[in-house]
């Protein structure tokens, strides 16, 4: 049997690892939840699965949690800080997913490595925020990173078996989201359900946003660049609008291999929760015969300029991803709080990159303080566009 905690139960990874443990329950069991404020969602888990210990984002939501669940229910209920650790670090848990979205997944997770639990990583910010202190940490703990994002589920599989040194460079596919075709005039005036709608995926609303920017490949690009020690020049990215394809590797000899299957995460969650091995059954099988047609085109810079600007944080590193990914976790809050347009999210982050002062990184503390950094200037800069606006 083996045993999991789940960082961001409530969301759409977490909610699609629940379904892998549920279909799987004979050999996988949930110990921990932790959430952020989806009171009703995390009672609704509680009352399934019967973790022992759930934390929630702070004590008012706790509070509610512990009311809506009533006195008879004996699960310890915690929040915060301390709530999220205690879930992360559960001494009878021997994995950990790590599915809160954004920067918040950090802290959590070097937790869980800390206390020497394996991963199955969502969180791709932990990785763009920190990649070389979780990379060197985990092999210090004698942790195993095992990607859930289903791009690098396939790299990883793609890999298995192969010579490193052999690798030639390693192809991301991004569905080019809902605004691979729109005009390019058109895209300043796009609205938040344009950019919800995206064509292949059902996810969480930031991730869905950085998809339609194409911010999303950028994020993967750095992830990749640590959870495969690679040169993120040997990384490239190509459209490809079907989702069928995860991601390829090509070979010196010029040989490459993918990884195809239906775009349901259900899929690279169950791979990293039962590798070695894999899911016994139950997830939808892959008709070529029906798809039919495989299409690959090269990313448009022009269109997606948060592409351009994430893989040029990776390639200047030290404390530059961290502050684009703080600098566009405020933007993409702004766009869908109605405060600044879709083509703001990069005129935000390119500002913010380019008043930083880069520095490499030496702890943690240096980490968050670019983090804290990009956030406030971030928002300086979301205020004078609406003001001109
Ligand atoms: N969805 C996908 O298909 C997919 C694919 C690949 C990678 N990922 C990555 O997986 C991560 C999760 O994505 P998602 O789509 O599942 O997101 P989501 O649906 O928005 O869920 C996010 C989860 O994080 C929790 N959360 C939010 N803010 C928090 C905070 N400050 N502290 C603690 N918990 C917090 C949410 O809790 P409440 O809802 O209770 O507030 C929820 O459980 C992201 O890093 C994303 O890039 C997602």
């Amino acid at each position: 049997m083996k045993t999991l905690s789940i960082l961001g139960s409530t969301g759409s990874i977490g909610v699609s690892a629940l379904e892998v443990i549920e279909q799987n329950s004979s050999s996988l069991r949930v110990l921990g939840l932790a959430a952020g404020r989806n009171v009703e969602r995390l009672k609704a888990q509680v009352e399934r699965f019967r973790p022992t210990v759930v934390a929630m984002v702070d004590e008012e939501h706790a509070v509610q949690l512990r009311n809506l669940l009533g006195s008879a229910d004996h699960t310890k209920i915690l929040w915060g800080t301390e709530g999220y650790r205690e879930v992360a670090t559960l001494r009878e848990s021997s994995m950990v997913i790590s599915a809160i979205v954004g920067a918040a997944g950090l802290l959590p997770t070097l937790d869980a490595i800390e206390a020497g639990k394996d991963i199955a990583l969502a969180n791709k910010e932990t990785m763009v925020m920190a990649g070389g202190i979780v990379t060197e940490k985990a092999r210090s703990c004698g942790v195993r990173i095992l990607p859930v994002d289903s791009e690098h589920s396939a790299i990883f599989q793609c890999l298995r078996g192969h010579r490193r040194e052999e690798v030639r460079r390693i192809i991301l596919t991004a569905s080019g989201g809902p605004f691979l075709r729109v005009p390019l005039d058109k895209l300043a005036a796009v609205t938040v359900e344009d950019a919800l709608r995206h064509p292949n995926w059902v996810m969480g609303k930031k991730i869905t946003i950085d998809s339609a920017s194409m911010m999303n490949k950028g994020l993967e690009v750095i992830e990749a660049r640590w959870l495969f020690d690679t040169d993120i020049d040997k990384i490239e990215v190509m459209i490809h609008p079907q989702s069928i394809v995860h991601s390829m590797v090509e070979y010196a000899d010029g040989s490459v291999i993918a990884q195809l299957g239906v775009p349901d995460m259900k899929g690279p969650i169950s791979y990293a929760l039962f590798y070695p091995g894999r899911c016994p059954g139950g997830l939808t099988r892959l008709d070529l015969l029906k798809v039919r047609t495989l299409e690959f085109l090269p990313p448009d810079f022009e269109r997606f300029p948060c592409l351009r600007l994430a893989c040029e944080a990776g390639k200047t590193g030290g404390t530059m991803p961290a502050v684009m990914n703080a600098a566009n976790e405020v933007a993409v809050s702004a766009f869908i709080e109605d405060r600044i347009g879709f083509m703001d999210i990069p005129a935000v982050i390119g500002q913010a990159m380019a008043l930083h002062q880069f520095r490499e990184v030496e702890s943690l503390d240096d980490v968050m303080e670019a983090d804290r950094w990009a956030r406030k200037t971030g928002e300086k800069i979301i205020k004078k566009i609406k003001e001109k606006s």
